[in-house]
């Protein structure tokens, strides 16, 4: 028995939760938050902050550095330098300010499909091409197509890549090699690197990630890395993140440009949260990686005696499932749909993650386990009636 308690019923509706924003009745397990209060260190922090009663403009203090730096050379083994670090409002305000500096309207930027959808807003919203790179999917596992990659970055209009690690929605922590074989690639090409790790502190309990910023100089300053403790512990609407850009020359565009959005300026949450998730949180977000494990294990068993043919990306990191389908259907979203309507769960279709998703269901598991046993029988009587159609 841990110290903090992940079963707890939470209920979330009536809190204007995007999640929970659904019919009496249904079960949402889509959007990428947990039904877990976040940590009490953080609550604690965050009333205090309330306590203080005045909420003015703030300033980013030497705390907020030294705890991401501390966080990352503690838990990740990463070398973050001070100057380095832009304060932003979010992961996906990060990728859009910098598509908007790195790049100019129509030019093309790459990204590994099926991946997180609001890379697709981020992109297209923008006014850029969206080149689609799809994953190679072979006897169950992904791998990237080089070749096909190569000449999406070698175009003369393609000038950024992004990337996910861990990658969303497959689960996968990208070994190093593969980081330094992307990495080298745009390099080649004077393609710019965007790598999104805001899942890196979810990984499985055995399993570590490898940080872009781990790698040689010579790659790290050609990339704008977004990392962000809101993913972890479960607090995106708190809206803080941070930029890692080591070069100087890209920090500068990087950092003007999240300026100019107006998204550099902290909330009066978003550094108490920030320093009490890095300096207090660490236990919490153990104990919390370890449920999640075991929800995927009870996950895997179910699935794996009441789902004939349906098999599960093995999970790296995140909290998020990736169910391959293409035994009952190649367009998920008609299932997604099927299931929604006659069992109340609400789960995210794959083809919402692009090229390759449309065999797939994305189901996210960060929730008590009863929950999670309800969506798992949802999820089957759902299947089992579909073939009826
Ligand atoms: C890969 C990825 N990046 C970014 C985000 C959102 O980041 P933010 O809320 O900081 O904009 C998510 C949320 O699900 C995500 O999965």
């Amino acid at each position: 028995m841990g110290k903090y308690n992940f079963d707890k019923i939470t209920d979330r509706r009536g809190t204007n939760s995007l999640k929970w924003n659904v019919a009496e009745g249904e079960l949402p397990m889509w959007v990428a938050d947990m039904d877990f209060e976040t940590a009490p260190e953080i609550i604690d922090a965050l009333n205090k902050r309330v306590v203080n009663g005045i909420f003015g403009y703030e300033d980013i203090p030497e705390s907020w550095y030294e705890a991401y730096i501390n966080w990352w050379g503690r838990r990740h083994n990463t070398v973050i330098k001070k100057e380095w670090l832009i304060y932003s409002a979010g992961v996906i305000p990060t990728l859009s300010s910098s598509i908007r500096k790195l790049s100019t309207p129509a030019e093309n930027v790459v990204i590994l499909t099926p991946v997180y959808n609001m890379f697709y807003n981020s992109i297209r919203n923008n006014g850029r091409n969206i080149l689609e790179c799809e994953m190679k999917y072979e006897d169950g596992d992904y791998s990237i197509d080089y070749d096909d990659l190569e000449d999406k970055l070698s175009k003369p209009q393609t000038s950024i890549m992004i990337f996910c690690n861990p990658h969303n929605p497959i689960g996968r922590i990208w070994d190093k090699d593969t980081l330094e074989k992307v990495g080298q690639l745009c390099l080649d090409n004077g393609v710019k690197l965007i790598v999104d790790e805001i899942h890196c502190d979810i990984t499985a309990p055995d399993k570590e990630y490898v940080s872009y910023i781990s790698l040689s100089d010579e790659l790290i300053n050609n990339a704008v890395v977004a990392i962000s403790p809101t993913k972890a512990f479960n607090m995106a609407g708190i809206q803080t993140s941070a930029v890692v850009v080591p070069d100087r020359f890209i920090r500068h565009k990087v950092w003007r440009q999240i300026n100019t959005d107006e998204v550099g300026e902290p909330n009066s949450f978003a550094i108490a949260a920030t320093l009490a998730a890095f300096n207090e949180g660490e236990c919490w977000l153990d104990e919390l990686r370890e449920y999640i494990y075991q929800n995927r294990l009870m996950s895997e068993k179910y699935i794996g005696e009441n789902l004939e043919g349906i098999s599960i990306m093995p999970l790296d990191a995140t909290y998020l499932m990736w169910l391959d389908v293409s035994c009952i259907t190649s367009d998920s979203g008609q299932l997604a749909k099927h299931i929604r309507k006659t069992t109340g769960l609400y789960l995210s279709a794959g083809s919402h993650y692009g090229k390759g998703g449309d065999r797939f269901l994305r189901i996210n598991i960060a929730c008590p386990r009863t929950r999670l046993e309800d969506g798992l029988e949802r999820l089957k009587k759902g299947i089992d009636s579909y073939g009826d159609l």
